[in-house]
């Protein structure tokens, strides 16, 4: 970083809040393949987008085809695909929107940085905690059933550590609720929070 100096520009976050009316933050969802993270975070996207906030989801598998196309399943690029999302996200919360993060992120630690690199209360971690049996059961994209055959290796939950979250903002359990459920589960939590004020 050096002879590289930080440029204060004229337009502030607070301008940006100010001009779009809402709280910006970081919505991430952490969980198992097939948990239901990118279904959950679409539907919220849908929601709040209908109610007028400015939202934007950031998803594992899109994110994968282009600004992470070049990193795989090694918990090294686990570690930096993380990385990317988190300061992507930062950038996006300065720009004052509401961003959603879908991303299996196994690492305690990694959802630690990504905690800390924006402002206190503006992240809030979703654990979407559907059982390793029901994720294995739903296999939406047959990735378990090649990963039990040894096709697929570093497979989360099969033979690739994924660590739960200690204290989470909120926990969604996909498997002992209907969908819609959870759904409101996260609007009525945001709402609460004060996130949602429109
Ligand atoms: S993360 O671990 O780096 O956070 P990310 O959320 O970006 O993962 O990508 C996960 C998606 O990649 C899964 O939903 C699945 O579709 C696909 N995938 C392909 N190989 C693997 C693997 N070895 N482990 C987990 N997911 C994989």
């Amino acid at each position: 970083m050096n002879n590289i100096v930080w440029h204060h520009h004229k337009i502030t976050k607070k301008n940006r809040i100010e001009q779009l009316q809402q709280s910006p933050c970081v919505l991430w969802f952490t969980g198992l393949s097939g948990s239901g993270k990118s279904t959950l975070a679409g539907a919220l996207e849908e929601k709040l987008f209908s109610m007028g906030y400015h939202v934007y989801l950031l998803d594992g598998d899109n994110v994968r085809h282009g600004l992470c196309k070049d990193l795989g399943f090694s918990d090294q690029d686990r570690v930096e695909n993380i990385r990317r999302i988190g300061e992507v996200s930062k950038l996006m919360v300065d720009a004052g929107m509401i961003v959603l993060a879908a991303f299996i992120s196994p690492f305690r630690q990694d959802r630690q940085i990504v905690r800390q690199l924006v402002d206190d209360q503006e992240f809030i971690e979703i654990h979407v905690n559907t059982p390793l049996e029901v994720c294995e059961q739903r296999d939406p994209k047959g990735l378990y059933k090649k990963a039990r055959r040894g096709e697929i290796k570093n497979f989360t939950g099969i033979d690739s550590v994924y660590e739960q979250p200690e204290n989470p903002e909120l926990v969604i359990e996909t498997h002992r609720q209907p969908f819609e459920k959870s759904v409101t589960q996260i609007v009525t939590y945001l709402m609460e929070r004060g996130v949602l004020n429109k």
